[in-house]
């Protein structure tokens, strides 16, 4: 079923924690709820379900305005971020306990139940008492409580948040697996972890302080940053972001002169550059030589952090360099340079084509 938000407004007493969000999800979508904190995202969410009434503004399933149905009508099934399993209950209990509310018929519920843990892997487990289990295993448990009722809509709040990274690296391909590649469940995922929205998504809409910044795919987002906000949240290290001047359609940066080559013309006066830090690399001819202020090891690669004026800039290597902290080192661009408005923040353009 798809889903359709249509000007979402919602405040708790004088504080707006929803402003008028437009979304449109499409069926059998996995989509991705993406925002830091306190953005609103379960608040989103348990609107969608029913648990919470917008302010202002519609619901749509399957283009029928939902606003005024009960939770239990809507056919979505939710599984909240603080998933509590009945502890009292063993899994079969706890997975079945949704059909007994429904009053489906023993054998009904028992060869349901069987199918939704062959998929998620749990049946050996369907004995045991939630105390028995690992975080992994009550996650997949909570899972096949919220699967086992045949959900059109399937709404997940950072369902992986609290496993370890491991497990959540094995678990986020399953789901997506299972949910949209098997299943074909509409599935809206929250998560404030951005290289898991990039991993599972279809598209990934962005919310930054209860108002939606951007929706697009995974690659939309990464290569056209709407503004800064999204710049820096998506992508590993965050993207850099330096002042600089455009003056005579040229950018003016580290006192040199970056020629763009692409035919657009360039807005004069102060800008800020973006620069991700694959793209800056250690060499010549450079651009600059600038101080080494540390280096992070990742075990793929290298974080460095280097210092100019009063701020860092930060590169990424695949292989160690030779330099010592304290050492200056050069540095050139070698990759796209998106240029930001520097009051607005929003991305004026991205230049592939420039000359130092
Ligand atoms: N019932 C409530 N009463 C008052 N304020 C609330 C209520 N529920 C949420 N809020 C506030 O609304 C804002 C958004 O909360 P929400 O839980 O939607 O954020 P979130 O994006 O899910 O955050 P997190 O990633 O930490 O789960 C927060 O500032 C929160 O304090
Ligand atoms: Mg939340």
């Amino acid at each position: 079923m798809s889903v359709e938000l249509k000007n979402i407004t919602k405040a708790f007493g004088s504080t707006e924690v929803l402003k008028d969000v437009n979304i449109r999800i499409e069926k059998g979508e996995f989509f991705v709820l993406l925002g830091p904190s306190g953005s609103g995202k379960s608040t989103l969410l348990r609107i969608i379900a029913g648990l919470e009434e917008p302010d202002r503004g519609e619901i749509l399933i399957n283009g029928q305005r939902v606003n005024e149905l009960d939770p239990s009508k809507r056919n979505i099934a939710m599984v909240f971020q603080n998933y509590a399993l009945y502890p009292h209950m063993n899994v079969f209990n706890n997975i079945s306990f949704p059909l007994k509310m429904r009053g489906v018929k023993k054998e009904e519920i028992i060869s349901k139940v069987r199918e939704v843990a062959n998929l998620l892997n749990i049946t050996h487990l369907l004995d045991k008492y939630p105390y028995q289990l690992s975080g992994g295993e009550q996650q997949r448990v909570a899972l096949a409580r919220a699967l086992v009722r045949d959900p059109e809509v399937f709404l997940l709040d950072e369902p992986l948040s609290n496993l370890d990274a491991k497990l959540r690296v094995k678990l986020r391909f399953e789901l997506r697996k299972l949910l949209h590649d098997q299943l074909g469940i509409t599935t809206i995922y929250v998560t404030h972890d951005q290289i898991e929205a990039m991993t599972m998504a279809d598209r990934i809409a962005v919310i930054n302080k209860g108002a939606l910044m951007q929706i697009g795919t995974p690659t939309e987002l990464y290569e056209k940053p709407k503004n800064t906000f999204i710049a820096t949240f998506i992508g590993t290290p965050s993207m850099n972001l330096i002042m600089a001047r455009v003056e005579d359609n040229a950018i003016k940066v580290f006192g040199r002169r970056i020629i763009v080559r692409d035919k657009t013309r360039l807005p004069e006066g102060d800008i800020i550059l973006g620069i991700r830090p694959q793209d800056i690399k250690v060499g010549e001819p450079s651009i600059a030589r600038l101080k080494l202020a540390g280096e992070e090891k990742l075990g793929s690669g290298y974080i460095l952090h280097l210092n100019f004026e009063n701020s860092e800039l930060l590169l990424y290597l695949e292989r160690e360099t030779a330099a010592v902290k304290g050492e200056f080192i050069p540095v050139l661009f070698d990759g796209p340079l998106y240029l930001f408005d520097s009051s607005t923040e929003e991305l004026v353009t991205k230049i592939d084509n420039y000359e130092v």
